[in-house]
């Protein structure tokens, strides 16, 4: 998110003095049977142009998470994986919609686990915004204005629905197959499962209804009968979706249907409203996590522009959320957490118009001036 909110930044909060200088970022805490080690959150982040059309594992993206569950985070959620060929935001993006792909995975596992934390992936669906304009699919047939650009989705039947829920369900056993200890849904940006719950988007009047959830309790059902009783379910949940009482009510029904944590983010867009009383210092993201944090009881992640330590902690204390979540500072910094954690200066994610991320992650601004500042310091 855009914002220009960047939390932390040069107006304020600067790199703390180490460890001791935290009351909550580096306190243990518990996400089911896991024991998470601080509250820092390094959130799921495509990388685009790391694999190719397999969806397979690529050895990139191997070393990538070595470093990333080694930076400091008490938990990483690998990026958007993607639960059909039709459902990819890029076509070079981590798939997980057949068997083959199963092996790759079984090594990002493995990384987690070696750095001694749960492995959850995100499961993923890009419903209109799917890279080839063929596969463009919503609820309803719909038409919006998304990064600039037009997307045209064909209206879904309650047949492809049902094809769909069980794409997510497979897309889960495979997860435990490959040794995973939870998924998260995406539920947000406006991909399917946020279209699917956002009234604005979703004005099917049969049983898939937004307000009805069907899709979401045949997934949430399916995945519970297939996983072990400790496997974690995690949604990705847009708060203002698309006015934030839908958006606490959803998290409340997500709750009641056994989601064990709510990483918290806006929603779709194009159809939603956002909002938040002028006194409240953060932005709408970190806001909406607040809110749904006094609607639920389960853990709340809270996102968006967190730039320092100081930050992350301020975003904990105001929201009483579980986890501070890191995106584009980790994509900067893969060794954020522990920089925090010693007081050195994690380094500032430019907020480029356009995240470099998408386009060659090796010519990312934040990275590069880091490292040249860090190389000034050793000159
Ligand atoms: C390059 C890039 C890739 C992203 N990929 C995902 C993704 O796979 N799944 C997701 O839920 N959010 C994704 N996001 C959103 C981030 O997880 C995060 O919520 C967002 O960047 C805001 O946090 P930040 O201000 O700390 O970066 C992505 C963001 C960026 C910049
Ligand atoms: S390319 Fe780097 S500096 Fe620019 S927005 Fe992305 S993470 Fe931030």
């Amino acid at each position: 998110m855009k914002d220009g909110r960047e939390i932390g930044g040069q107006s304020g909060m600067g790199q703390g003095a180490g460890e001791t200088a935290y009351e909550r970022l580096f306190t243990p805490w518990k996400l089911g049977k896991f024991e998470i080690r601080n509250r820092i959150c390094v959130p799921p982040l495509v990388v685009f142009n790391w694999g190719d059309e397999s969806g397979r594992v690529s050895e990139k993206s191997v070393r990538h998470y070595e470093a990333l569950t080694r930076g400091g985070a008490g938990l990483v959620i690998q990026e958007a994986t993607s639960v059909s060929r039709g459902g990819r935001i890029t076509c070079t993006m981590l798939g997980i919609w057949e068997d083959g792909q199963i092996e790759g995975l079984s090594r990002l596992a493995r990384v987690f686990h070696d750095a001694d934390m749960p492995a959850i992936l995100q499961l993923s669906h890009a419903g209109i915004l799917a890279e080839r304009e063929a596969d463009r699919v919503a609820p309803v047939p719909y038409r919006c204005v998304a990064d600039g650009a037009e997307r045209v989705g064909r209206g879904l039947s309650a047949e492809e629905l049902v094809r769909l829920e069980q794409d997510f369900i497979d897309g889960a056993r495979r997860a435990i197959q490959a040794g995973y200890d939870g998924v998260e849904l995406h539920a947000s940006h406006g991909y399917l499962l946020s279209e699917l719950l956002n009234g604005r988007m979703n004005q099917r009047t049969d049983a898939y209804a937004a307000s009805d959830r069907l899709f979401f309790l045949h997934v949430m059902e399916g995945i519970r009968r297939i996983a072990p009783p400790d496997f974690l379910i995690g949604v990705r949940l847009g708060a203002f979706e698309p006015a934030l009482e839908d958006g606490l009510e959803n998290a409340a029904w997500f709750e009641s249907h056994g989601a064990d944590f709510i990483d918290a983010f806006i929603g779709c867009d194009w159809a939603m409203d956002l909002e938040k009383p002028d006194t409240f210092p953060f932005n709408e993201s970190i806001y909406g996590a607040k809110r749904i944090r006094e609607r639920v009881s389960v853990p709340v992640f809270a996102v968006s522009g967190i730039s320092t330590g100081r930050g992350a902690e301020e975003v904990l204390k105001a929201t009483g959320a579980d986890m501070a979540v890191i995106g584009r500072g980790s994509l900067v910094n893969e060794n954020w957490g522990n920089d925090v954690r010693a007081g050195r200066n994690p380094g500032r994610c430019q907020e480029c118009a356009r995240c470099m991320w998408k386009v060659d992650a090796d010519r990312c601004p934040g990275h590069l001036l880091l490292e040249k500042e860090r190389a000034g310091q050793t000159e």
